[in-house]
């Protein structure tokens, strides 16, 4: 499969490497798994957390914690290539001792730093860190979001810390998008809502939903679909995988 992918690549002449963080994931996952089967992806750097099992030798797996800068700051050193491709696939919403806020008697401080850290800081800090490998001339960028990030869509409250660190994520991109804008490569960073999807993420919160919830295969081909269609002038918007705009 590898060599066919390869001779393939060299037929066609179109190549493109790809960075997919958080690629241990639901939905990173999958969507590395969809993009190590495309003709034109030549190399994939796919970040994890917790230890993960080889999927494609196009891939070349980075240990990151989000949450602790001097891990963010060691991504530079091991990317020595081009990227084509930035999606971050990364994401917080609940931890072992501490399930997202249902009400304010809920707020803890230090939890809310982590979701901060892990779903705002730590992929601003890591796209920063990444700058000078981002200069190609096909250079797409997503950050998984979620509309629950959007302000202007909340009418329901609560999970504080998953909306708030959302919405910091969504400025980021927003602030993002306008600065490159003035590279000369001129990359398209837009934000995403993937859609309620099944992950380790929302396993405890879809059991009781009605309506149905897509699987990270679905999800992660739309995505891909989305990413591989953006245009320049979609750059800073906040997207349905139908590209639809979502507001802020
Ligand atoms: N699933 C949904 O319904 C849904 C809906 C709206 C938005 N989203 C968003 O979509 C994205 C992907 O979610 P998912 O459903 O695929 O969830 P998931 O399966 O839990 O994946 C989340 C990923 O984030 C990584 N991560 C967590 N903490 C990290 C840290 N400190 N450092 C580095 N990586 C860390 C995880 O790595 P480890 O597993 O190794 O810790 C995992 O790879 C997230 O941004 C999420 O907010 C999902």
């Amino acid at each position: 499969m590898f060599w066919l992918t390869y001779i393939s690549n060299l037929v066609n002449g179109e190549t493109m490497n790809v960075m997919i963080l958080g690629a241990g994931g639901g939905i990173g996952l999958a969507l590395l798994e969809a993009y190590a089967q495309a003709p034109e992806t030549t190399k994939i750097f796919a970040t994890h957390h917790r230890p993960v099992s080889d999927v494609s030798p196009l891939v070349n797996w980075l240990q990151l914690d989000l949450a602790d800068p001097d891990s963010v700051a060691a991504l530079a050193a091991q990317v020595d290539d081009a990227i084509d491709r930035w999606i971050c696939c990364t994401g917080i919403l609940a931890y072992p001792d501490h399930g997202p806020e249902k009400s304010l008697r809920q707020l803890n401080a230090e939890k809310l730093q982590c979701d901060h850290m892990i779903n705002a800081v730590g992929p601003l800090t890591a796209f920063a860190a990444l700058a000078p490998r981002l200069r190609s001339s096909q250079l797409r960028a997503a950050f998984l979001s979620a509309q629950v990030g959007s302000i202007e869509d909340n009418r329901l409250g609560g999970w504080h810390g998953y909306r708030m660190s959302k919405a910091a994520l969504n400025m980021g991109v927003k602030c993002l998008a306008i600065e490159c804008a003035r590279w000369r490569n001129d990359p398209t960073i837009v934000a995403v809502h993937p859609g309620t999807t099944k992950s380790n993420l929302s396993r405890s919160f879809i059991q009781t939903r009605k309506a149905p919830v897509q699987s990270a295969a679905v999800c992660a081909d739309n995505l891909k679909q989305l990413i591989e269609s953006l245009q320049p002038e979609q750059s800073g918007q906040f997207l349905r995988l139908s590209g639809e705009r979502l507001p802020w």
